[in-house]
């Protein structure tokens, strides 16, 4: 696979080309993942819930964040690998630096970040010191105990409005991708539409430019629950080099995320 970069992103998105991409956290599946020219590669803190078994991702600490992203570097060279920033980690600016230098020297070539406007002057200095920024909004998990659980973003007009106006903000400030998850479709295409950036979407429906999937899900191996809006596509093609290509064939062709892994 030749080596994706955030150009590639901008120009699909200038194309209307939609990319798929999947969370990955060891050098295997990685890959995996890359012989099936997946472009775009997260190392996601959701690694708490589906590897370490907790219940939400607040544990995760930047070591893990960092060894999973070394392990994913080693097996995907070529796609873009994002890391998250995990709870706590991004407090401060200066504190975002420095944790996100660490997932940049173990092979991220961008980290991923949840907020929204409290993140300017964040994402402004991590830009400004060469670390690419992807900005998560909507659901944004380690959020979990001030949204009172798992529930979706953006119902209500004020909420929709603060989240354009969010991604509006941190595209200015330099985030080069922004991230929905969980949000009403017709607010992420709303978003999508209103960004030069590319969006990529978790429970938003057809409209971003790209989709992601936990990886577990995607492959029905959850220990704990399925959401709604992912698809299990290992049992509709029931090998897991095929469930991958499938899964890419289904978002470049706008067939996933249909009606029913939609959030209206
Ligand atoms: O941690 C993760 O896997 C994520 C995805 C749900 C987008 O942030």
């Amino acid at each position: 696979m030749k080596k994706i970069t955030i150009n590639h992103l901008m120009r699909w998105k200038q194309e209307g080309r939609k990319f798929a991409s999947v969370t990955a956290y060891d050098a295997s599946f990685a890959q995996l993942f890359e012989s099936q020219n997946m472009p775009v590669l997260l190392v996601g803190d959701s690694l708490g819930m589906v590897l370490q078994g907790r219940t939400d991702t607040l544990p995760v600490t930047i070591e893990d964040m960092t060894y999973h992203t070394r392990c994913v570097k080693a097996g995907s060279p070529n796609s873009l690998l994002m890391a998250d920033m995990p709870f706590m980690s991004y407090a401060t600016p200066v504190q975002a630096c420095e944790n996100a230098a660490k997932l940049m020297q173990a092979g991220a070539n961008m980290v991923k970040i949840e907020g929204g406007h409290w993140l300017v002057d964040t994402v402004k200095m991590l830009t400004e010191r060469a670390v690419p920024v992807c900005a998560h909004l909507g659901l944004t998990p380690q959020s979990v105990n001030i949204f009172g659980g798992y529930k979706i973003q953006g119902r209500e007009e004020q909420q929709a409005e603060q989240m354009l106006h969010d991604a509006l903000a941190l595209q200015e400030a330099g985030a080069q991708i922004v991230l929905l998850e969980c949000v009403p479709s017709k607010l992420a295409a709303q978003i999508t539409q209103a960004l030069e950036i590319p969006v990529i979407g978790i429970g938003a429906g057809a409209d971003t430019d790209g989709q992601v999937l936990v990886m577990h899900d995607m492959l029905g191996i959850s220990a704990n629950y399925m959401p709604k809006f992912s698809k299990n596509f290992l049992a509709e093609t029931g090998d897991i080099l095929q469930a991958v290509a499938k899964y890419m064939e289904d978002v470049e062709h706008g067939i996933f995320p249909d009606e029913e892994h939609t959030i209206a």
